[in-house]
């Protein structure tokens, strides 16, 4: 018997009655870098050559098994051992080998568990293969292990989805052997006795033989998305497994290299590490004040869906409006959202009802006046919102949050008409407020550092990702998106369709082309905007009337069965109507229409977004570039795979976008000018990403 030894910071061994256990602990989720890659094989030498030990057991310490491969390592020179190696070293134990996995086992982590002999899974485990999502592929034997337990069409599943399986689902694909309820170091020692006793079975995986499954390997090809680099790569892995190991092993790791080495996994990578980025803001250090109540003030699409997310994250919440009727009718669209939320998996049918019982309802402010914080979620009018703000402050307790949802305007000027502006904030939610996952929490001159962390632990406690931005019309998000749909509105003119335009970008990668975006939002929404800027619009700005003439005749999208495209039972098609206002348009201008490639039209409408972004960045609206990623990411459907307009940005280069915008300024120099920071960026060899450490 021994007590544990250190083998090295992250790895230690100790033996207990013929036991050698091993233990990996590596906070915060034990990620398998360098030194536990080099601790694992020194143990499992160690205890392979004592004769105390007769079998071996491996467990982490911590809140999980090991979590993966350490993605900060990926992009920097490999360093020995690699893990591959590891985990063929680990199978190759002479001595038998068992694994307990607790927690997140994902990627690396489960790879490791697959070569060892033998799995116990603690209650509440789940294991993946969540490579996808990082633009690889599992590259230490996921591809070639997973099916040699599973067989081919549960592999495909789990590693091209990248999904996380229970343990009492790990337990039937053949992924792990038996549930315990016990910690994991008891786990590893019972494990190591039955094992001894002849009470566990051990084999190594690497040994089993795979059914070839063409129909399997056939439908997951067909289903790949045609834009992602590494699903058939995935696919073609997974079909090698059918041959012997070492062989596909080598083709994994070389296809891993491939993946790995691909601007699509630099890009994926920079969205993993955004959105935990963005939680890292100078007031992240100040305590957050509870808030277990909320009001919500408006009860429409934006107030309901507000109140959905505060009832999913279990608060009490407040609804107000001005009349029943309206009362009456957001409370049908909570209803609906949550009954959503339990057909989506994100709430259990049970807890409809208890969920329901936590929204109360009420024509008089008054009643939110024992509530933590509140959220303003009416129509975009200043005088409305100071009236509001006005009597929160007179109705509130004191050191209650207040906060509005406004999408454009000035924080500052509505924290003004109260007698706590450190008290007010900007939480700027997007539609739908229950669904999608950014928030904006603009902090105003005055808001008080414990508010803007308040903002955020309000934004985890809903699974929402928050990102610090300043007072400006627009913020991060609707003022960069203000300035690049110009661009789109510009294209139009000079000879592009919609169909187009959209069909570019979405071959880019985003899901839905502005144009169609602009059908589903409502082109009265952008009318109304445009109305409202209307006073302030430089006289040297370019102004296309094309959606103010569309949005005159009623056609406002697809609420109205039409917009830039018709809807109905043989739509949605190019709505020639509206193509017609497009030569009306055309005419009056005096423009000849002239081609634009698809090429064209991205390289605008990017170089145009970036331009914005980097004066977000320059202006101190955003902390960080990666900021704006995030913003990007997660609220306004940009491509994962390229990283946010500023990761993108930099694979194109500073002095590459100055020429695009010099070039574009010979037609249009009010709205194509050089952000500073590019020229300082071009003149010193830096990148957006230099701003992010
Ligand atoms: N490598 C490096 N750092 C990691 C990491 C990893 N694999 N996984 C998590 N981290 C870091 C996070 O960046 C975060 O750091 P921070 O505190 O400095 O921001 C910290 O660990 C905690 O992570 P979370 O905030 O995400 O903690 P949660 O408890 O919310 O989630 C988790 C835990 C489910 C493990 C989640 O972190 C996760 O999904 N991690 C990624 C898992 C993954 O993708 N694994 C596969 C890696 S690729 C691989 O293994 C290749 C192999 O096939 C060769």
């Amino acid at each position: 018997m021994t007590t544990q030894q250190p083998v090295n910071d992250t790895i230690s061994t100790e033996i207990q009655n013929g036991v050698g256990l091993i233990c990996i602990d590596n906070p915060p989720v034990n990620a398998c870098g360098q030194a536990v890659r080099a601790g694992l094989l020194e143990a499992l030498d160690q205890l392979n050559n004592n004769d105390a030990v007769q079998v071996i057991a491996l467990y982490a310490a911590g809140r999980t098994f090991v979590a993966g491969a350490d993605i900060r390592e990926f992009g920097k020179p490999p360093m020995e051992p690699g893990l591959p190696d590891v985990c063929d070293q680990l199978e190759a134990s002479t001595k038998p080998l068992v694994s307990v996995l607790h927690g997140t086992t994902l990627g690396g982590g489960l790879e490791i568990a697959l070569a060892t002999h033998a799995r116990v899974g603690i209650t509440g485990l789940r294991v993946g293969l969540p490579e996808v999502l990082l633009g690889i592929l599992p590259g230490a034997g996921g591809t070639q292990r997973t099916p040699r337990l599973t067989g081919i069409p549960a592999a495909l599943d789990m590693i091209l989805s990248g999904r996380q399986v229970p343990v009492e689902e790990a337990l039937k694909l053949g992924l792990v052997d038996v549930i315990s309820d016990a910690t994991p170091r008891d786990a590893a020692l019972a494990a190591g006795q039955d094992v001894i006793a002849g009470k566990l079975q051990i084999r190594r995986t690497g040994e089993l033989s795979v059914t070839p499954d063409d129909a399997a390997i056939g439908a997951a090809k067909a289903k790949a998305k045609p834009l992602l680099f590494n699903p058939p790569r995935i696919i073609e892995a997974i079909a090698a497994s059918t041959g012997p190991l070492a062989e596909g092993q080598a083709l994994e790791r070389k296809l891993f290299w491939d993946c790995l080495n691909s601007d699509q996994s630099a890009g994926l990578r920079h969205a993993f590490f955004a959105e935990r980025a963005v939680a890292k803001v100078p007031e992240a250090r100040e305590a957050p004040r509870p808030v277990d109540s909320m009001g919500v003030i408006g009860g429409g699409t934006m107030g309901s869906g507000i109140a959905t997310s505060a009832l999913l994250a279990g608060m009490e919440v407040t609804l107000i409006e001005v009349a029943q009727e309206a009362l009456d009718r957001g409370v049908g669209t909570i209803t609906k959202n949550l009954q959503g939320a339990v057909k989506r998996g994100k709430l259990a049918a049970e807890q409809l009802d208890p969920t329901l019982a936590k929204l109360t309802t009420s024509t008089d402010m008054q009643s939110l006046a024992t509530v933590d914080l509140v959220v303003e979620a009416v129509f975009e009018n200043m005088d409305v919102k100071k009236e509001i703000f006005t009597n929160l402050d007179r109705i509130c307790k004191p050191g209650a949050v207040l906060a509005s949802n406004t999408s454009y305007l000035d924080i500052n000027e509505i924290a003004a008409v109260t007698n706590r502006p450190s008290d007010v904030l900007g939480l700027h939610f997007f539609s739908p407020a229950h669904v999608m996952r950014l928030l904006e929490i603009v902090v105003a001159d005055k808001t008080a550092p414990d508010v803007v962390a308040t903002g955020f632990a309000l934004a985890k406690r809903m699974r929402k990702i928050g990102v610090r931005a300043g007072v400006c019309d627009g913020f991060i998000g609707n003022r960069i998106l203000s300035h690049y749909l110009k661009v789109t509105t510009y294209m139009l003119m000079d000879g592009a369709s919609p169909e187009q335009i959209d069909k570019a970008l979405e071959g880019f990668g985003f899901a839905m082309g502005p144009f169609r975006v602009s059908d589903l939002a409502g082109i009265d929404i952008g009318w109304a905007e445009r109305k409202r800027k209307a006073p302030m619009r430089p006289a040297a700005e370019r102004y296309v009337p094309i959606a103010d003439k569309i949005a005159e005749q009623g056609w406002f999208g697809r609420k109205t069965g039409q917009g830039y495209y018709v809807y109905g039972a043989d739509g949605p098609y190019p709505n020639p109507a509206a193509l017609e206002i497009v030569d009306q348009e055309r005419a009056a201008a005096g423009v000849s229409p002239r081609e634009f490639t698809d090429q064209e039209i991205v390289d605008r409408y990017m170089t145009a977004m970036i331009s914005e972004a980097a004066r977000v960045v320059e202006d101190g609206i955003a902390l960080r570039p990666i900021d704006v990623d995030a913003v990007y990411l997660f609220g306004y459907g940009f491509p994962r795979f390229r990283g946010g307009p500023l990761h993108y940005a930099d694979s194109i280069g500073a002095a590459e976008l100055i020429k695009r915008i010099e070039t574009y300024a010979k037609e249009d120099s009010h709205y194509w000018q050089v952000p500073d920071i590019l020229r300082k960026m071009a003149a010193d060899g830096s990148k957006f990403s230099d701003l992010n450490k």
